[in-house]
């Protein structure tokens, strides 16, 4: 238990933190952005493959791009965030892995010869580094409002044209404001939802 962190910090990431679904005006610095990323980018991946790609869209013309791909009840609250991180997967991401995971050379070509793996690793991946990204912002005192209610293929075209990038979900990010929080639903119990065997 030496490396346990606090009770707090644990309130932090998980107990008290809460989906977000208003927003404060305090401006987030690109720095702050930068050191979440640094800080998520080491959460595991398969192959160390890190098939994530981010696009924070801060500016009013990038939240106007983005505002028509939205469902209607996730524009408004999604249009007030100080940033949005769009959470992409790269279907390419076999050509990093040269880099990535020098220690096995053939790795690439194991993808590069199974679509479908690369497809399942890429948003299996992805996704864990989604979690990682929230986790990570939390740690670093901001506030999460993770969204899937968009038009995947409409973003697609907008932010990742000319790629092999697809989006996952969004995360709008910020300090929230507690008069936007939903009332706290449960979750399941170990019994319910665990087994040890
Ligand atoms: C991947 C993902 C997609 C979500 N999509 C939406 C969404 O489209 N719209 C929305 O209002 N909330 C969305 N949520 C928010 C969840 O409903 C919320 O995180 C969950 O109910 C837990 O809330 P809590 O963190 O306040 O306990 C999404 C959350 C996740 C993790």
């Amino acid at each position: 238990m030496s490396h346990a962190i606090s009770d707090d910090a644990l309130d932090t990431i998980f107990r008290t933190a809460r989906t977000q679904n208003k927003w404060s005006d305090a401006p987030l610095s690109e720095a702050l952005l930068m050191a979440v990323y640094d800080l998520m980018r080491w959460g595991p991946t398969s192959a160390n493959s890190c098939p994530a790609r981010f696009v924070f869209v801060t500016s009013d013309a990038a939240k106007a791009r983005l505002a028509p791909h939205l469902s209607e009840g996730n524009r408004e609250k999604t249009m007030a965030a100080p940033a949005v991180a769009i959470i992409g997967y790269d279907l390419d991401f076999p050509e990093t892995l040269p880099k990535l995971f020098p220690n096995n050379p053939k790795m690439k070509d194991v993808f590069g010869s199974n679509p479908q793996l690369t497809e399942t690793t890429a948003f299996r991946n992805s996704s864990l580094q989604g979690a990682y990204f929230i986790i990570a912002a939390r740690a670093l005192g901001l506030d999460c409002g993770p969204m899937s209610g968009f038009n995947n293929a409409g973003v697609d075209a907008e932010f990742f044209a000319g790629t092999n990038i697809k989006s996952n979900f969004i995360c709008a990010i910020g300090h929230g404001d507690p008069a936007g929080v939903f009332p706290r639903n449960p979750r399941l119990s170990f019994d319910e939802a665990c087994k040890i065997v």
